[in-house]
């Protein structure tokens, strides 16, 4: 385990292959109810290299207006699928959050070009949650940057199975995907990473 004194925790393959394919499962039911869509960014329009869906109360879009959470999937304008009691149990087990998550994004990065600039996670209510991120497929070279944007970043590689926990300070760390290694898992039956990350969106109401 990699931890610094932030709240930055990276669990390398902390799920077996059995525990990682379920998950692949659970996210091909999903993705039949909730289908992967390519989002554009605010303003330039430019298209995500990656495609993105979610389960959860709430759902994180981008359109050509903003970045934000909505209730319903942007194209089907049904609500998102619930979030699997197996997701759930993971955030229990690894967080020490007293409430559940509203949210799991799913990003697919299907192979050679995909990647997601540094950015931080600063859509939500609920700051003080921390944020639970799943890898499974190709490893992905990780960014890991520090609480302002011009911070020193490193980056490495993050293999199927690894979890990575942003908590306390460290929940708004800059971060992104500069790329994969692709073709260095066979979990995906068409290669490529999948990654979930469980967000709580909304204060509790206490
Ligand atoms: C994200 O920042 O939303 C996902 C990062 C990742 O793919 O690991
Ligand atoms: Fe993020």
């Amino acid at each position: 385990m990699i931890a610094d004194a932030e709240g930055f925790r990276l669990l390398p393959d902390h799920l077996d292959r059995a525990g990682q394919q379920e998950l692949v499962a659970l996210v091909g039911a999903l993705a039949q109810e909730a289908p992967f869509t390519r989002y554009v960014m605010p303003r330039t329009g430019r298209p995500f290299s990656i495609d993105m869906t979610n389960a959860g109360s709430q759902g994180w879009i981008a359109d050509r207006q903003s970045y934000r959470y909505s209730l319903v999937h942007p194209v089907t304008g049904r609500p998102w699928p619930a979030i699997p009691p197996a997701l759930l149990d993971l955030w229990r087990a690894l967080t020490d959050y007293p409430h559940d998550p509203e949210c799991c994004l799913i990003n697919h990065y299907r192979g050679e070009g995909a990647r997601l600039s540094l950015h931080r996670d600063e859509d939500e209510e609920a700051m003080d949650a921390p944020i639970l991120n799943i890898s499974l497929g190709d490893t992905a070279i990780f960014r890991l940057g520090g609480l302002r944007r011009n911070d020193p970043t490193r980056s490495f590689p993050v293999t199927s199975g690894s979890i990575m926990v942003f908590a306390g300070p460290a929940r708004l760390y800059y971060h992104g995907v500069d790329r994969l290694r692709v073709g260095s898992s066979r979990l995906l039956p068409d290669g490529g990473r999948l990654n979930l990350t469980l967000r709580r969106v909304t204060r509790p109401t206490p």
